[in-house]
């Protein structure tokens, strides 16, 4: 049974986020009538009920009540530059003035995939698609037909987008004592399970056990270089590395999802740890926040895209490579040197020590994973390997990230309910002040809760 003061706590955090979020409220009510859940996408749900935005401006977001909201979830991690930056919004006018897609090249897509090929020294071509989910799709399709192999080994609990086949495990295996065993997503053929092998994230001998058993049906190895939407986790020294040597041994091709982390450091996470993939699938912060994915790595295995050959393979899609992503695309890497990720990456260290000062000075367990400006919290001081170690922290703090979550949303920061927080470049010093300051105010609030979880 909670406690009076609990309840008191929880009651106050609950009611001032429905008296500052009246319209979104009344808003969610109307959508609800025509999408299931009132939006079009799960993660973007919270409860009781996500605020609707009105206007993004810099780092900074309005609802529909005209709150203001410092945001830490930048889309998903794909706003690397905030919301309507200059550079890239006179990018799009100039050329949404000349068309937006014309069904031929435009001199645009071949600038972008230069800008890509120059940055990530594994990227020798480049395919453009609209998705990340489509990019990783297309690596697996690529492996196949270079391989001949159907299956895959994936990472217990990984996420690589919509599609059936990374559809697998996208929660971990929390039962089985030893391999993983697949299990496709409600609504996913279950055939994917035949072709799906598991490996927790971080864990050499067991990537080696599955690989050396299933060599002659595996034709790739599908991996993030650290776990981003399942938890946030960094590679420990020598994994990438040491999937690499894996990948050589038993004849697999290596792919990457830098989806996510490829704004870590301007040549990819895959850079930064000096590895080199077979094939790399991006998305996110590329398109300059319009829809896109990519896939590319080796020339001789995307030269099986190449049209001019008789057994090419296809890739089309009606908007890949439109001239306004590409544009807003060029434009958005122009502005995110070297220097700028650095910068950025500067102020991801600041939040990181910021949240764990704030979790010793308040004294509730827990911890900060991240690389460069992604950061995730977990209410736990224990390092979290894999994801199946991050859900195990986040089944009995379930209510209290809820808590914290709608608290910080009441104080005006937004992070993602998940325990995720993104920083862009329109972000200094005193934004990531704002957010560990608030952070801490909010832990401080929410002390009681955490003790009587502790105690359970
Ligand atoms: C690592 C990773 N891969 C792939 C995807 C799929 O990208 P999209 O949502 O653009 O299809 C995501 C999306 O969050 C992701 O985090």
């Amino acid at each position: 049974m909670p406690s009076q003061e609990v309840e008191e706590i929880k009651q106050d955090i609950w009611q001032r986020y429905l008296e500052k979020t009246r319209k979104s409220k009344e808003l969610t009510e109307k959508a609800q009538k025509f999408l299931p859940g009132g939006d079009t996408r799960s993660i973007a749900f919270y409860t009781p009920y996500p605020f609707f935005a009105v206007k993004g401006q810099g780092c900074y977001l309005y609802d529909a009540d005209g709150n203001e909201y410092l945001d830490f979830v930048n889309n998903m991690t794909s706003l690397i530059h905030g919301h309507a930056h200059p550079q890239i919004m006179d990018a799009i006018r100039r050329q949404t003035e000349k068309g937006i897609t014309h069904g031929v090249p435009v001199e645009a897509q071949h600038k972008l995939a230069e800008l890509i090929c120059k940055r990530v020294p594994s990227i020798e071509s480049i395919r453009f698609g609209n998705s990340g989910s489509e990019a990783t799709m297309f690596c697996m399709r690529a492996a196949r037909a270079f391989t001949g192999k159907q299956g895959f080994l994936k990472m217990d609990g990984g996420y690589h987008g919509s599609h059936d086949f990374v559809q697998v495990n996208t929660m971990p295996d929390m039962i089985s004592e030893d391999l993983p065993q697949a299990k496709a997503t409600r609504g996913v053929p279950v055939c994917t399970e035949k072709d799906i092998f598991l490996t927790p994230f971080n864990d050499l001998n067991t990537a080696e056990r599955v690989l050396k058993d299933n060599r002659d049906k595996i034709a790739a190895i599908i991996m993030e270089p650290m776990l981003g939407a399942g938890g946030g986790v960094p590679p420990q020294e020598g994994y990438l590395q040491g999937m690499r040597a894996l990948a050589d041994r038993y004849g697999v091709l290596l792919i990457f999802d830098e989806v996510i982390s490829f704004r870590v450091h301007e040549g990819g996470l895959q850079a930064m740890a000096d590895v080199k993939p077979d094939l790399t699938a991006f998305g996110k912060i590329i398109g300059g926040g319009f829809p896109i994915g990519a896939f590319g790595g080796r020339k001789d295995i995307m030269e099986m895209f190449d049209p001019n050959k008789s057994d090419s393979i296809a890739h089309s899609g009606t908007f890949s490579g439109n001239a306004v992503t590409m544009a807003a695309g060029i434009a958005n890497l122009e502005i995110y040197p070297k220097k700028e990720v650095e910068r950025i990456n500067a102020l991801g260290k600041r939040l990181t020590d910021g949240f764990n000062k704030a979790f010793e000075k308040v004294g509730i367990p827990g911890g900060t994973r991240g690389i460069g400006s992604l950061a995730a919290i977990a209410f736990t001081d224990k390092e979290l390997s894999n994801s199946k170690d991050v859900i195990l922290s986040m089944i009995p703090s379930f209510e209290l990230m809820q808590y914290l979550h709608l608290e910080m949303l009441n104080q005006g920061v937004f992070f993602l309910h998940r325990g995720m927080f993104t920083v862009s470049t329109p972000m200094a010093e005193t934004e990531i002040d704002i957010c560990v300051e608030t952070f801490e105010q909010s832990l401080e609030l929410l002390k009681p809760l955490a003790a009587e979880i502790q105690h359970q």
